[in-house]
């Protein structure tokens, strides 16, 4: 630990689960490390809508970042060069201690590459998760940073154990490097943000009055995961099934919606199915809505249906049950524990799951997600081994 002055950290977001992610580090140091800790936070604008970066600053009382690189959208390797440049430059001209980086997107491999070449230990949150399918963007982006990374920090101990047999060791010995690095079953800090900000969710939103939702009489939808958007039949399929749901069991279904889904929506789904879908009176397609209107949807949808790896956990949070569109999930303790099911982009699979979930009693939603202080623990072990 550094004696004189604080251990400074440069946390890099980019895109929306991101910055939630981040506010709960952001607050561990705001209310217990402040003395030990100084935070420079850069953004690096891969999510740029107001309603897909600047909400969550204002509502979850992010500090604003330092820096913002303003990258914005484009191919995967013009993105990630362009971000690995700006954040190259303000790592040296930072000089922090370490580089904090969340989860799977361009944005944590950005600051791997950035990092890494120039001897910056990378501490990476979210560490461990397998798909153990690399046709997905992330699953590359979190293995490359997981094997340049210096403190790993899983939130459940599938992940932990996906690195055990990687090659990463356990009970290593400090001083820890990214040639020795340590890895920690650490709880999740997207559990201590929903924990916190469950009670204010309900409080402080009127998302459920301002589109006639009532509790447990509708289902929530997202999706967004390149597969299903820019896949036509992939698209296709999903939209007919919730199409089926909605009308046959006369069920509100409100799906706010990716911008990205937004921009292939009438691209990719036949030019039938979106018309029904645009009018279908229990399909409420709305804008991207912020954290804590997030929230409030959660605990008050019967069901949750979604290809997000953030909102397939809230659903197990707020013990909802969770219809994955996906083929497989990081998160595979959900559907072991049965309170999620994978539905892929498959009719029957996912008809079978709402089926089995409508009338499904007893459904289990153990802690598997930590303690709720996640976050506080993640700080305390960068003091002790990050100098
Ligand atoms: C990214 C992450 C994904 C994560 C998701 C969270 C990668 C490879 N993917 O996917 O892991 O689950 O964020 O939401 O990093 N767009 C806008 N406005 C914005 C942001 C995006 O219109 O503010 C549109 C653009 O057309 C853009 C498209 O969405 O091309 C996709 O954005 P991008 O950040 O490349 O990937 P996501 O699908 O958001
Ligand atoms: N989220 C939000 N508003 C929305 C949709 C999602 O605040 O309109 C939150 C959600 O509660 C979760 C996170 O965004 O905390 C998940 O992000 P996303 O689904 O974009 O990405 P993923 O988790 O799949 O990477």
């Amino acid at each position: 630990m550094i004696i004189t002055g604080k251990t400074k950290i440069l946390t890099i977001i980019g895109a929306r689960p991101q910055i939630i992610k981040a506010a709960a580090l952001s607050r561990a140091i705001k209310n217990n490390f402040q003395k030990e800790i100084l935070e420079v936070i850069v953004h690096t604008g891969q999510h740029y809508d107001e309603n897909m970066s600047k909400v969550f600053f204002d509502e979850l009382q992010i500090p604003h970042p330092d820096y913002n690189l303003n990258v914005g959208s484009g191919e995967h390797g013009k993105q990630t060069a362009s971000m690995i440049v700006g954040i190259e430059e303000i790592l040296l001209k930072e000089k922090p201690n370490c580089i904090v980086l969340y989860g799977d997107t361009n944005s944590t491999l950005a600051g791997a590459i950035a990092a890494s070449k120039i001897l910056v230990p990378i501490i990476h949150i979210e560490a461990g998760l397998r798909s153990f399918n690399k046709s997905m963007p992330e699953e590359i982006n979190r293995i490359m940073c997981d094997h340049v990374s210096t403190l790993l920090f899983s939130p459940t101990r599938t992940g932990y154990n996906n690195l055990l047999k990687e090659g990463f060791i356990e009970n290593n010995p400090p001083p820890y490097t990214f040639n020795n690095p340590k890895v920690y079953h650490s709880g999740d800090v997207m559990y201590d943000n929903s924990l916190y900000f469950s009670t204010l969710a309900e409080q402080k939103t009127t998302i459920l009055n301002d589109n006639n939702l009532q509790e447990s009489k509708f289902i929530l939808a997202t999706i967004h995961r390149n597969n299903n958007t820019d896949e036509p039949e992939r698209l296709n399929a999903i939209f007919n099934v919730l199409n089926k749901i909605a009308t046959e069991h006369k069920t509100k279904i409100v799906l706010p919606i990716h911008p990205r889904t937004s921009k292939l929506l009438h691209k990719n789904l036949s030019g039938e199915l979106y018309k029904t879908i645009k009018t279908n009176e229990y399909i409420k397609i709305i804008p991207p809505v912020s954290f804590l209107e997030m929230i409030a949807l959660e605990k008050n949808a019967t069901m949750i249906i979604t290809d997000s790896g953030g909102v397939q956990k809230e659903a197990y949070f707020f013990k909802k049950p969770c219809i994955i569109l996906r083929s497989e999930t990081e998160w595979i303790e959900l559907v072991n524990c049965g309170a999620a099911r994978i539905g892929d982009a498959d009719e029957t699979k996912i008809l079978e799951a709402f089926n089995y979930f409508l009338t499904a009693e007893d459904l289990k939603f153990n802690d598997l997600f930590g303690d709720g202080k996640a976050a506080e623990f993640i700080c305390g072990e960068i003091l002790k081994y990050i100098n």
